[in-house]
């Protein structure tokens, strides 16, 4: 058992479902943040959301000595903070290399000096780039990606040398990494530099990818998070979400709840130190339909997808979990399906008002020549 617990970005999206999640087991909470303007707003805020049980510390991570106050007292460790774009990592690329790799030196440096009984730092499945996929013949691919010629081509499906199309199946954590953006390639430190080194101070610690995550709180103002937000955003200003290639790209988009679950069950299991486990849902569901279901949802069936045929580089094509080891390690059932958690999150979504900032995000990346 453990008595207080620090979450780093603990104020944000996920954090806050995770601090709810924690509180309600008796856990003690405490949240450094430093409340980022493109995720909180510029009043930058104490969120309302955050139950007044969190002990907020408003800051930064790569701050050592606010760090260090943060850490006191604490015997576990959920590292989230992170600037979480995968596009806007593309050309910010110093300041995302800076706050999720020197953030996250910072924090182990630290750990090295006053130890913790549990690490448990938030990946993404991002770093897997493209999926695993399978030929028609069984033969297993992966470290497969799409060309820039192929998607000027339009030609959005994964092929095999021969040119078949090849199948996506669902993706194990042994898939060897293939990181696509700035982005990945920071979560992929992050997740490396608390395996490497939090063993070697014994610490037990545990990485989570999580695949494509929703509910309330997401931040809908910030064009550069998940597309349910982005969708959510242009749907709530009365205009059809856009769709990027044709639509048929393959997420697996899991309810924030079951992800705040799957945290504590890494929290509390005690033979799982030094994993990397998927935190997904296991099955899968198309853009285009993700777009209609939310508009029907709304109450906004009249407004049709725009399948743009465009393309952002650093995209992959299919990639959902395979979570038979989260599963059979830590006993994580996902209790949402895409229906259950999109009912959920309607009240939440239907009170809110959005800047729709997808246009000026896309218009950024176009004018730098990463997206066509
Ligand atoms: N949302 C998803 O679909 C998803 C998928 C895969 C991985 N993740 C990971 O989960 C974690 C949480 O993501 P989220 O969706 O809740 O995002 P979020 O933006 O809502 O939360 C991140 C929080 O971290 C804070 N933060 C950022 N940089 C910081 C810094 N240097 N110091 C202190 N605080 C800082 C932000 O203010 C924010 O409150 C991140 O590590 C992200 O990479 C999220």
């Amino acid at each position: 058992m453990f008595s207080r617990i620090l979450i780093t970005g603990g104020a944000g999206f996920i954090g806050s479902h995770l601090s709810d999640e924690l509180l309600a087991r008796g856990y003690k909470v405490r949240v450094i943040d430093s409340l980022l303007p493109q995720v909180h707003g510029a009043s930058q805020q104490r969120p309302e959301y955050l139950c007044d049980d969190v002990e907020l510390i408003v800051g930064d991570v790569r701050d050592e000595e606010l760090m260090a106050k943060a850490l006191d007292g604490v015997d576990a460790v959920f590292h989230l903070a992170a600037a979480v774009g995968v596009g806007q990592s593309m050309y910010q690329i110093a300041n995302y290399s800076d706050a999720n790799c020197l953030g996250t030196a910072t924090l182990v440096e630290l750990l090295a000096k006053r130890s913790v009984a549990k690490l448990v730092v938030a990946s993404s499945m991002s770093v897997y780039g493209e999926g695993l996929y399978r030929s028609s013949s069984g033969e297993i691919h992966q470290g497969v990606e799409r060309k820039l010629d192929q998607l000027k081509r339009r030609e959005w499906e994964v092929c095999g040398q021969d040119g078949e199309r090849l199948q996506p199946i669902p993706t194990p954590e042994s898939k060897t990494p293939s990181v696509a953006s700035v982005y990945a390639l920071s979560k992929y430190y992050q997740e490396r530099l608390c395996l490497a080194t939090g063993p070697a101070y014994g610490i037990p610690t545990i990485a989570l990818r999580f695949f494509n995550v929703y509910g309330a709180r997401q931040a809908l103002s910030n064009p550069y998070t998940g597309v349910m937000a982005i969708f959510s955003s242009r749907i709530l200003n009365d205009r059809a979400p856009l769709v990027n290639e044709d639509g048929q790209q393959h997420r697996d988009f899991i309810y924030v709840k079951d992800v705040a679950l799957a945290c504590r069950l890494a929290l509390e299991s005690e033979d799982s130190s030094g994993c990397v486990f998927n935190v997904g849902t296991g099955t899968c569901c198309t853009i285009e339909k993700l777009a209609r279901d939310l508009a029907r949802y709304l109450d906004h069936e009249d407004l049709e997808p725009e399948i743009t045929g465009r393309y952002r580089i650093g995209d992959i094509r299919h990639c959902f979990a395979d979570i038979s080891r989260a599963r059979g390690i830590l006993g994580f059932r996902p209790r949402y399906s895409l229906e259950a958690g999109l009912t959920e999150m309607l009240d939440w979504l239907a009170e809110q008002t959005a800047e729709d900032l997808a246009h000026a995000a896309s218009h950024e990346l176009m004018k730098r020549g990463l997206s066509g």
